[in-house]
């Protein structure tokens, strides 16, 4: 066996897998958020360990086969999150994380210190409130005493890792979301380092995702039920693992990924494509691999806000069993779903949604299937870009709210114009962390050969000529929606 931990934001979900990749248990446990003051969001680490000891503590509870037989961990984390440690290792705040956004004048602060070109040079990505370093300059700047005391600092996961282990390291996938890893070298970038007045030793040990990094300690081993020879491996970042989990290890596959928000994140092989920072461009859990992503703010969000205003008794299963009936194009309803703003392409916190085009003939239904279309085709701006920059975009692992719907998988591959393929356990992060673990432990020789047994196709579904013909006009016309909307929403 091995196990997949996820660190999510408000929950750590742990999967026990055999060696054919079927999960054997699942356990989740919860943990609060913390919002001092508006945009503030933080966690307390010693939570995520105390759940994390307390989740693989249940895991095991049960397990009748020897405990030996659990080989190895790995772990998928939420991004970004700032830990900051002193000497003796220990927590000197609360983690600020990914999802805050106190940080507006830090980015400003980025962009004024070295300029946006040379940022997107040296780290591939653009000054966001949610990334790593902003967060340091905001300490540094608020709370200087305490900043004064940080030796090192670490993410999410790689806190729990470090209390699981006694070992400190960041692996590539995660420390491309901080703004200080050079993405194309694999090193920190001393020059981000310099300019922001941060020692290079402050930046921790770089590592693989598949990388080992230790063994349990004996108290851990204790608490669980786990043996102190467990091995645990590095793991990587959630969106990483996910890509790893749904299968994207090679060059023209790409992920469709519906929750609350949506990702659309594609393969790279090259270090050096310039997509000059419309998409954020991270290292991969694969080695030496990069991968592309592109975030719409409100992807089902924008489904379950449509649910709770005006079909508050119904289920989403009968809400969207309805969309069938309705044409491609919802009879001439579009919708943007720009509800909280609009991350790619616009970075727009101020933009917000419309439907365009309401006829007294609409009803609910034709409402709703503009809602999905209006996703999809937020979701089909990341995949343009994509291709303007040369990616081959032809098939599209579609997971989360978007692959429960078959109607809705289809419209993703008329949208999209490229073949969907839906997965028949859809495990994620957690499963992505399990096989990190698994390559680890010498069960496969690479990721590609974990996935051809661990992950299933349950179905496919191919982009339909006319639809797709369709669909092209549409989105153009939805394109223009967001410049002609934008002045009423300022
Ligand atoms: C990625 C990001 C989120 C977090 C969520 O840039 O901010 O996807 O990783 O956990």
């Amino acid at each position: 066996y091995v196990i997949g931990v996820d660190l999510g934001t408000s929950a750590v979900k742990l999967l026990l897998v055999n060696q054919k990749g079927e999960v054997t248990k699942e356990v989740s446990k919860k943990y609060d958020l913390i919002h001092e003051k508006t945009g503030y969001s933080e966690q307390n680490p010693e939570d995520w360990v105390d759940q994390t000891v307390a989740g693989l503590a249940e895991l095991m509870k049960g397990f009748t086969g020897d405990a030996a037989t659990v080989e190895g961990i790995s772990f998928s984390g939420q991004m970004h999150g700032l830990i900051l440690l002193n000497a003796q290792q220990q927590p000197l705040r609360n983690a600020i994380l990914w999802n805050d956004t106190r940080t507006t004048s830090e980015c400003e602060e980025i962009y004024e210190t070295i300029g946006e070109e040379r940022l997107l040079e040296l780290t591939k990505n653009p000054a966001l409130e949610g990334f790593t370093l902003p967060k340091i300059l905001w300490v540094k700047k608020h709370e200087p005493e305490l900043f004064a005391k940080a030796s090192t600092f670490v993410l999410p996961k790689d806190y729990v890792r470090l209390k699981l282990t006694g070992q400190l390291h960041m692996d590539y996938s995660d420390a491309a979301g901080t703004l200080l890893l050079n993405v194309a070298t694999k090193e920190w970038s001393t020059e981000m380092c310099d300019r922001f007045e941060l020692a290079q030793d402050f930046c921790p040990p770089l590592v693989g995702s598949h990388e080992e990094v230790g063994t349990l300690l004996v108290d851990v081993a204790e608490k669980t039920g786990l043996t102190p020879d467990t091995r645990v491996f590095a793991g990587g970042a959630d969106n990483a693992c996910g890509a790893i989990g749904s299968g994207i290890l090679e060059e023209g596959k790409t992920l469709a990924s519906i929750g609350t928000s949506g990702v659309v994140l594609s393969y790279e092989t090259y270090e050096d494509k310039d997509f000059k920072g419309t998409v954020h461009y991270f290292n991969h859990g694969v080695p030496d691999a990069f991968y592309t992503m592109g975030v719409t703010l409100s992807a089902g969000y924008s489904l379950s806000w449509f649910k709770e205003v005006f079909a508050k008794q119904e289920d989403f299963v009968s809400l969207l069993a309805e969309v069938a009936e309705v044409p491609v194009g919802a009879n001439g309803l579009l919708f943007t779903p720009y509800l909280v703003g609009e991350r790619t392409p616009h970075v727009d916190s101020t933009i917000r949604s419309s439907f365009i085009g309401i006829d007294s003939s609409h009803e609910r239904k034709d409402f709703v299937r503009a809602v999905l279309e209006g996703i999809t085709f937020s979701l089909n701006e990341s995949v343009e870009i994509f291709r303007k920059h040369g990616k081959t975009i032809d098939t599209v692992i579609s997971t989360g709210g978007g692959a429960k719907n078959e109607v809705w998988l289809q419209m993703q591959a008329d949208i999209f114009n490229a073949r969907i393929v839906k997965l028949q356990s859809e495990q994620g992060p957690g499963m992505g962390a399990a096989m990190l673990a698994a390559v680890g432990c010498g069960w496969f020789t690479s990721l590609n050969e974990c996935a051809d047994t661990f992950l299933k196709v349950d179905k496919e579904f191919l982009p339909q000529e006319h639809n797709v013909r369709l669909y092209k006009e549409l989105f153009r016309l939805y394109k223009n929606v967001y410049s002609l909307t934008q002045d009423i929403n300022q």
